[in-house]
């Protein structure tokens, strides 16, 4: 179905009672619904956005479209948590009711100010002549819960240099500072962050872009990021039209990192090393990452991509959200490991230790749709080691570690419907390890594979039909195995 932009730009009170529940019901019979997924009710899904802890709870909000799969008026959506695994829907947060967000609540961040939490978000609004003029607001959410939209933006218009696309605040603190980094387009058609300083978040200076080497890589950085740990800054970009380079940036886009040394945010120079992408896989995009009150750096990314349809999109809804990461930053690297309260999930378990010869190989209770499994892989005296899952006569998805190319590589040509397929249907990185060990989280129409505690990590949404069920080991040569399935009860 071809949405007009009339279609698009409806808001939910402008449809009938009936009408919307209709959607909902056509949205709960498909059979890809995740189950332990932050996933919308209707419609769909984009960015995380003001991810945070305020008021003894973990806050994720999101870009929602609720009439449909498509991009349409956004509004925020709002889920709380105490465990980061149980989400509570708390419904609409942020409506696009004013001037200058007629036509999109567009995605922001969140910081906790004077015992409220402060979400600074982009104003999306456009004239007759569909001419776009974004700016950044602010809305304050108080310990009930209740939002208070400011009625002006406190960012009016993008800097002189700046074309249109000036979006995706985000806001943090240093000492008594608050600074707020903001995706750009320059006039000369290149990706950048500006940034700007304030003592109060609504009285905002210019402060110039920040002076990254990482230059002539793409026409729009959207969804900027920057958190500093052990000595070290962390700059998180989503960069729009980078070319592939090798195996890399296979994506439609990308979303990556730059490591260095802390920003001083006097001169904003940034010295920092090779931009890396944080996802290997298929769909990963627009990601944010929160300090908990453990002190953690916690990240989620949306499980999407601009421009790529998604299969359940026929069920009226699209997308969801990865599982949350706890990010450590060693060396120049950033690693991930899924947060470790996804183990309260667990449930009935299957161990088995052996060695595999030159075979593929099934075991008893080990199988499933939604589940999460640990492979270790050691002793490698082998060509590839790999597994597969989702398998029936059919279907697979395949992952494994090519020794002699130094790869690693994930393989959803066998997967079941898909979308995207013109970008490719395998992904690989370089990889280089006497030992594999794989913690893979499947939920019904997902996966998810951190590699080595956290070094690589691969996701893809994957459309396999519900009786695809198996999952095998395979070595061509000899290793030794041992793995643990455990069943996820959500
Ligand atoms: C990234 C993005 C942001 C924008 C939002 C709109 O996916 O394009 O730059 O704020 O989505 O939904």
């Amino acid at each position: 179905m071809e949405w007009t932009r009339e279609q698009r730009y409806r808001r939910i009170e402008d449809v009938s009672k009936e009408e919307y529940e209709a959607l909902k019901r056509q949205v709960s019979e498909c059979p890809y619904r995740q189950t332990y997924h932050n996933q919308p009710v209707t419609g769909l899904l984009n960015d995380p956005n003001g991810f945070s802890y305020f008021n003894g709870e973990y806050h994720l909000f999101y870009q929602w479209f609720p009439l449909g799969p498509v991009h349409g008026v956004k509004y925020w959506y709002h889920t709380t948590s105490t465990d980061l695994i149980h989400w509570k829907d708390c419904g609409i947060a942020l409506e696009p009711d004013q001037s200058f967000d007629s036509h999109g609540v567009f995605s922001g961040t969140a910081i906790e100010h004077d015992e409220k939490l402060y979400l600074m978000y982009t104003g999306n609004s456009r004239d007759e002549d569909w001419v776009r003029y974004p700016t950044q607001c602010l809305a304050v959410m108080d310990k009930k819960g209740e939002i208070y939209k400011y009625p002006e933006p406190v960012i009016k218009a993008a800097p002189d240099n700046v074309t249109e696309h000036f979006r995706d605040p985000k806001v943090f603190k240093v000492d008594d500072t608050f600074y707020c980094l903001v995706g750009a387009e320059m006039d000369n058609n290149q990706g950048t962050v500006v940034y700007y300083e304030s003592k109060d978040l609504l009285n905002w200076n210019y402060k110039g872009e920040v002076k990254t080497t990482f230059k002539g890589n793409g026409f729009m950085w959207e969804c900027p990021d920057y958190f500093t740990q052990n000595g070290k800054g962390v700059m998180i970009i989503s960069p729009q039209g980078m070319e592939p380079d090798g195996d890399k940036y296979q994506n439609i886009f990308q979303s990556g990192y730059l490591i260095g040394e802390e920003i001083d945010w006097k001169e904003a120079v940034f010295n920092h090393g090779e931009f890396t992408e944080l996802d290997r896989g298929f769909e990963f995009y627009a990601p944010q990452t929160m300090v908990d009150p453990q002190g953690r750096h916690i990240l989620v990314g949306w499980f999407g991509l601009p421009g790529i349809d998604c299969v359940s999109d026929e069920n009226g809804w699209a997308h969801c959200l990865t599982l949350p990461r706890e990010l450590q930053v060693v060396g120049n690297k950033l690693l991930q490991k899924p947060v470790k309260e996804l183990q309260q999930l667990r449930g009935n378990r299957v161990e088995v230790n052996t060695q595999l010869q030159n075979e593929s190989k099934s075991f008893i209770g080990f199988e499933g749709t939604v589940y999460e499994l640990m492979a270790n892989f050691t002793s490698l005296d082998a060509q590839l080691v790999g597994v597969k899952l989702r398998t029936s006569q059919d279907e697979e998805t395949l992952f494994y570690y090519d020794l002699r190319n130094k790869k690693l590589v994930l393989d959803r040509s066998k997967s079941g419907r898909t979308c995207g397929d013109e970008y490719g249907v395998q992904r690989k990185c370089d990889f280089d390890s006497n030992k594999l060990t794989l913690q893979i989280f499947v939920d019904t129409s997902s996966i998810e594979i951190f590699v080595n505690e956290g070094e690589e990590v691969f996701s893809t949404r994957i459309f396999t039909k519900e009786e695809s069920t198996g999952i095998e080991f395979f070595v061509d040569g000899i290793a030794n195995l041992e793995t643990t399935i455990w069943e996820l009860n959500k």
